[in-house]
């Protein structure tokens, strides 16, 4: 009688335990605190140095290309790097790869407005096909012919990042993410790393139809330039992070940066106050990923990450 009675108050007692360790867990999910990962932007400025010195520097963990700025209703794919010889770039990646430095390639961005868009189901289709063939894994073993449409020759890229500055909400970049995801997980290589880089102000409703599928592993926001008239967004920086990693708690984010204060940009933030002000907020969120740099190009004047990578 007393052996089942204590057994059972044993029972009791761990059950309430777990439930209130359970009831503690929801709550207040564990903070991310430091993660260590730089994400950096390159291609952007010829004088900012090759691919393989931005690995080098040992500051990133994983570097943007940018862009791949034509594409859509043209039926035309164009590759913008502002001037990098794009010969020696496939070496590049493979070094920044044995470093353990993800290298990704960033479609859109701040180009002309017109020079890209999924507007169908086919053109993400055919979007996914370009990107697949020309630096992702299809095509990369087949050598002599279709080495010559692959810039980067045989280099595989670790992933592709969403930057959608010309975007309307009906666009089908859903589809491409969808593409991706599905074509990344039948292959027996690691995973493409899905990434999207977005306005600060929540949403961003140029990239939340993609955002929306879940294939998305991190999403870096712009924490700086175009938003500030209509919504503040950089001043009333903590509302927003809430907002972004309260909605997409399966992915990672990542607050990004301008490495220098610049003409008329706003977002940039002192050193001493970020590690001061802003670090202790961003991670205390469980799904705090790490620090997103606007571009390699004005970190290498300012040196900016040399702070951040210390404190990501
Ligand atoms: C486009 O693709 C989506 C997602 O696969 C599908 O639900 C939709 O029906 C397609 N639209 C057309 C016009 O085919
Ligand atoms: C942001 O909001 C504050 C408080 O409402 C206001 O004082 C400030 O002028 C605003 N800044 C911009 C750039 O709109």
């Amino acid at each position: 009688m007393a052996l089942t009675f204590t057994r059972r108050s044993l029972v009791v007692i761990v059950a309430a335990l777990l439930l209130q360790l359970f009831v503690l867990a929801g709550l207040a999910p564990a903070a991310a605190g430091q993660t260590g990962k730089v994400t950096v932007f390159w291609g952007r400025n010829k004088d900012e140095g090759t691919l393989r010195e931005a690995c080098d520097t040992g500051m990133y963990t994983m570097v943007v290309m940018s862009f791949l700025n034509v594409y859509g209703s043209h039926g035309e794919y164009r590759l913008d790097l502002a001037g990098h010889p794009v010969g020696r770039i496939g070496g590049d990646v493979k070094h920044c790869q044995r470093k353990g430095v993800l290298v990704s390639l960033a479609i859109g961005g701040p180009g002309p407005s017109g020079a890209y868009s999924l507007q169908t189901n086919q053109s993400a289709l055919d979007l996914f096909d370009h990107l697949w063939n020309t630096y992702l894994a299809g095509g990369s073993s087949r050598k002599d012919a279709v080495a010559a449409a692959r810039p980067f020759g045989d280099a595989v890229l670790d992933g592709v990042d969403f930057f959608l500055d010309h975007a309307t909400p009906a666009e089908r970049y859903d589809v491409l993410a969808m593409e991706l995801a599905k074509r990344s997980n039948t292959i027996g290589k690691p995973p493409l790393h899905l990434t999207a880089t977005t306005r600060c102000a929540f949403p961003d409703p140029r990239a939340a139809r993609a955002l929306a599928t879940g294939a998305f592993e991190r999403v870096h926001v712009r924490f700086y330039g175009e938003d500030d008239g209509d919504n503040n967004c950089t001043m009333y920086w903590e509302d927003a992070w809430d907002r972004w990693t309260a909605a997409y708690p399966r992915s990672r984010i990542y607050f990004g940066l301008p490495a220098a204060a610049q003409d008329g940009r706003s977002g940039y933030v002192y050193p001493k106050t970020l590690y001061y002000r802003y670090v202790p907020e961003l991670q205390k969120a469980a799904n705090y990923g790490g620090f997103m740099i606007w571009d390699r190009y004005s970190d290498k004047q300012s040196g900016y990450s040399s702070y951040v990578k210390n404190w990501a």
